[in-house]
């Protein structure tokens, strides 16, 4: 048994000393010193959420159409995807490693607080609650509700970059100095487009990195030849953020080879955009501001040749080149 399936339910008004206290106890009844009696929910609890168990199954059950995206999107592997749980494991379960990726509510612990790590349903990672729960138990909407059982609550904060900023750290700082958050285009706006069939519905997909889709529209790269040199421009011309997003498992990198008409290979050469040792800290330096551009400028070796150029992602360092998403692939006669 655990707590979290007992009988046992500290409402989320509660003082967070009596949660502490109330915790405690818990784990004094696991450990068979006490027998606690059953605590009652909280009256304002919301309706059919079942005691003792958080109530992230509730909103899909009432939300189906948004589950679904949701358990597609990668916030619902955010804990439970075995990269995570392996990059866990070698950082030894840190519970500040640990937390964004299964976090108490971003309101509850404040927009621009770190987040907590939460001690139940861990393996719904980033959850309904993680981004819908106020302190009072009510839930962030763009519209106040008074009727509706879950008692959405106008929370203007949600619709706003804002809202993603305590979990995505490095991505809204991108952001906030880049053109998109001066034109006040915000992470939603790309990120939750309308979905046609739900009236005023938002996508919960959050497509990004693991998306090739996605990771192809982020970026565009043109070539061309001027006198010996072969020059590979690649340009960040619409990610909201330096591209690629993550800083510390994505490799970005132009490769060209180039042939005679013989198969001859006269150049094999790679141009290495963002590079990282697996687990090492980064900068972002090397990621391709919005907007900007990376050159990169190779020799055109023992012409005529053809020369095959490719933009390549790797999504972890260690996937070898066969194994990159060939973002982009452009052939030219080179003179
Ligand atoms: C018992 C059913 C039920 C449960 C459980 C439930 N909801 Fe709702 N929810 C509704 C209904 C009904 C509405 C009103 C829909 C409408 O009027 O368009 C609503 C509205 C909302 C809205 C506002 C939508 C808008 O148009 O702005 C949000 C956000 C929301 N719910 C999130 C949640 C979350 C998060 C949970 C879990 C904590 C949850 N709901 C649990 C039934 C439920
Ligand atoms: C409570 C923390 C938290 C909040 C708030 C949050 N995210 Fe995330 N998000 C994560 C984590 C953790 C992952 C990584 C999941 C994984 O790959 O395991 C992630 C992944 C993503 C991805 C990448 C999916 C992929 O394919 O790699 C996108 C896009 C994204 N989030 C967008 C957003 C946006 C937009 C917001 C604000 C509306 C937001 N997130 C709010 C924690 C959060
Ligand atoms: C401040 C919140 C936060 C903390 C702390 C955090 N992460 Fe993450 N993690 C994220 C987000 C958000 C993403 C999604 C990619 C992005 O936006 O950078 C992510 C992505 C990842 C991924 C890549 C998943 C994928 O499928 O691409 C791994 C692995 C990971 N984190 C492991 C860790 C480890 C290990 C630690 C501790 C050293 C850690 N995280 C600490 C928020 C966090
Ligand atoms: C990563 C944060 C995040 C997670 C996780 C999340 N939401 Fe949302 N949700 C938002 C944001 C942000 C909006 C408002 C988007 C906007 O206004 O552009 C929203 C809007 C909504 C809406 C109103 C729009 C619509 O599509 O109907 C409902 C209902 C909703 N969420 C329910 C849920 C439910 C149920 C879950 C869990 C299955 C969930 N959300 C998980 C951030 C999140
Ligand atoms: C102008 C549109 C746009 C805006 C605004 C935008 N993004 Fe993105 N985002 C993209 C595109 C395109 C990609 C795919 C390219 C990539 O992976 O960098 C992406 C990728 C991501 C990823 C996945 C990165 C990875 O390597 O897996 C995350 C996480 C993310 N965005 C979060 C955010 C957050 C948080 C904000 C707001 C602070 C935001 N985005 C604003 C377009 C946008």
């Amino acid at each position: 048994m655990t707590c979290s399936d007992s009988q046992v339910h500290i409402p989320q008004h509660t003082p967070s000393w009596i949660r502490l206290a109330l915790a405690a106890v818990c784990v004094a009844a696991l450990a068979g010193v006490l027998a606690v009696g059953r605590l009652r929910p909280d009256a304002e609890s919301l309706a059919g959420r079942p005691t003792g168990t958080r109530r992230n199954a509730a909103c899909r059950e009432c939300h189906p159409a948004v589950g679904d995206e949701w358990q597609r999107s990668f916030h619902s592997k955010s804990w439970s995807d075995p990269n995570v749980q392996a990059a866990f494991e070698h950082f030894g379960h840190d519970r500040k490693c640990e937390s964004c990726h299964a976090p108490q509510s971003v309101f509850q612990t404040g927009l621009t607080n770190e987040v907590a790590l939460r001690n139940e349903e861990r393996e719904s990672g980033v959850d309904c609650l993680s981004c819908h729960e106020l302190a009072d138990g009510r839930v962030a909407a763009r519209r106040t509700l008074p009727d509706a059982p879950c008692r959405p609550l106008a929370t203007p904060e949600l619709a706003g970059s804002q809202a993603c900023a305590p979990c995505h750290v490095a991505i809204y700082d991108d952001w906030q100095q880049s053109a998109y958050a001066r034109s006040g285009k915000t992470c939603q706006s790309c990120h939750q487009p309308a979905v046609a069939q739900r009236a005023g519905g938002a996508s919960h997909l959050y497509p990004g990195g693991h998306d090739d889709a996605w990771v192809r529209s982020g970026a565009e790269m043109s070539c061309r030849q001027q006198g010996a040199e072969l020059i590979v421009q690649v340009r960040n011309h619409a990610t909201g953020h330096n591209y690629p997003g993550e800083r510390h498992n994505r490799v970005l990198l132009v490769q060209v080879i180039q042939r005679q008409t013989d198969g001859t290979i006269t150049l094999a050469q790679q141009a290495v955009i963002k590079d990282i040792t697996p687990f090492r800290g980064e900068s972002s330096a090397d990621r391709i501001r919005p907007g900007e551009v990376f050159q990169a400028v190779f020799p055109v070796v023992d012409p005529p040749v053809a020369a095959e150029v490719q933009l390549l992602y790797k999504r972890f360092p260690w996937h070898r080149d066969e194994e990159a998403l060939t973002v982009h692939r452009q052939l030219l006669e080179l003179q």
